[in-house]
């Protein structure tokens, strides 16, 4: 798919016009790692450019995350969180099955009158959305769309098996698309989808195919399974191109962006894409080194930051562009008009204390981390509690007879 934007009268631009993200505080080295897998910090950082990633909180979640770097682009943008009328969330972990976790998320937010609703296409989710969005805007159904990138990755890795638990990391990044009459914002997108790389990378259970059961919990079928050199080949074969198509779509070349954002996968993919397209590594923006790949969350975090550290003025062309499990792949090149000076404002105004995602009344939970990771990074594990989750509704009478129904 994809979309081609040329300047014509009467016509709807979508503009970023805020950005923010939020990453936990707490740390994960290759250190830690070394504690708990076969591996060494050489290995990691030669091997992906990889030197920390953050861990979500015991009381953290997707929809947590999500709020706090929402909230910050919503500030930066200057606009109220009622202003917003289309919330996408693009995650591969989701709180819940359902609800969506963009719902959750309209509520920490406080907005009233939005369609909210997550999209799923692992780490192009937000380059999807981003794209979904500009198409809201451009055809008039939405003025200003709050698009979202969210993982808690750590939660659904595999703590002995080394191919993956040293690559992923938590955190969420944001964007508010804006609609304007002036050019400007999204120029060219281009997306692609190949599903013979399906089962490459996969949470095998938990979905219809293989719902949650004891048997698939203790064959570890509920944490992320990759085949990490095939991943490899497909990234280096398609992030170029698809980045190329997208800067083709918007009537540039590759020479003409300043700031490529790419999805913060592998250092040494990110080089094959500044290789594949003649560019030095300077046009390309690297945060890897700090979060890991923190998949759908990775380009909107690294976009925040690439502007809140002045790498992009207005009037500069960068292009976003992620791979990920599907095989799918997507870029939007992007003509930048907001003052990048708003969003450290933004960030500031936010703090994660402040925002409050509604959990469901009398369901008590216990520090959802794995056990191996809480061990290493020095987080009690507390007892499984038995608490039923009968009673979600505030006000809802009490199960009296729960006692009596079991015979106790
Ligand atoms: C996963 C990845 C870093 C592995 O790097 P690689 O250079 O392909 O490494 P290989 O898989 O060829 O493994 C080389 C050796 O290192 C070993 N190895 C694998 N993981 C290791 C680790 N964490 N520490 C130490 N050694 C490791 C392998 O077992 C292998 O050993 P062998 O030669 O004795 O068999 C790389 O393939 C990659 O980044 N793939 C893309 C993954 C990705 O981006 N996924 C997310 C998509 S959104």
């Amino acid at each position: 798919m994809n979309a081609r934007n040329g300047a014509r009268p009467g016509r709807r631009y979508a503009h970023v016009i805020g950005w923010g993200s939020y990453a936990p505080s707490q740390v994960l080295t290759n250190a830690d790692l070394e504690r708990m897998v076969d591996t060494s910090d050489e290995w990691i950082v030669s091997r992906t450019g990889i030197r920390e990633r953050r861990v979500a909180a015991a009381h953290e979640t997707t929809a947590s995350m999500a709020a706090v770097a929402s909230l910050r682009a919503i500030r930066t943008a200057g606009v109220e969180p009622t202003d917003i009328d289309v919330i996408l969330l693009a995650t591969l972990t989701p709180d819940y099955w359902m609800p969506s976790t963009a719902a959750l998320v309209k509520e920490a937010i406080g907005n009233t009158k939005a369609a909210a609703m997550d999209v799923a296409a692992a780490c192009s989710g937000f380059v999807y959305a981003y794209a979904t969005a500009q198409a809201y805007i451009t055809s008039g159904m939405a003025t200003n769309v709050l698009v979202i990138g969210a993982e808690t990755l750590t939660r659904f890795l595999d703590y002995s098996d080394r191919n993956t638990c040293i690559l992923f990391g938590d955190g969420a990044g944001a964007v508010v698309l804006g609609a304007s009459e002036k050019p400007g914002g999204g120029l060219g997108i281009e997306l692609t989808t190949e599903p013979e790389g399906a089962y490459m990378i996969w949470l095998p259970a938990g979905g219809a195919k293989r719902p949650p059961s004891l048997e698939s919990v203790a064959r570890g079928e509920h944490y992320v399974r990759m085949e990490g050199k095939e991943t490899y080949r497909f990234a280096t074969r398609t992030l170029a191109s698809t980045a190329l198509t997208a800067v083709e779509h918007a009537g540039l070349n590759a020479s003409d962006i300043d700031l490529f954002i790419p999805h913060q996968a592998n250092i040494r993919i990110i080089e094959a894409v500044a290789k594949g397209l003649s560019l030095p590594m300077e046009r390309m923006f690297v945060n890897l080194d700090k979060y890991g790949n923190t998949s759908a969350a990775s380009v909107p975090i690294a976009l925040a930051e690439a502007v809140n550290q002045g790498r992009v003025a207005v009037g500069d062309r960068i292009v976003i562009v992620a791979f990920g499990a599907g095989f799918t792949s997507g870029a939007v090149a992007i003509e930048w008009t907001a003052d990048p000076a708003r969003g450290r404002a933004g960030e500031a105004a936010v703090q994660p204390e402040d925002v409050h995602v509604r959990l469901p009344v009398d369901w008590d939970s216990v520090d959802p981390i794995p056990e191996a990771l809480a061990a290493v990074l020095g987080r009690p594990v507390a007892p499984g509690v038995e608490v039923p989750l009968d009673d979600v509704v505030p006000g809802e009478p009490e199960h009296a007879s729960r006692k009596t129904e079991v015979g106790v």
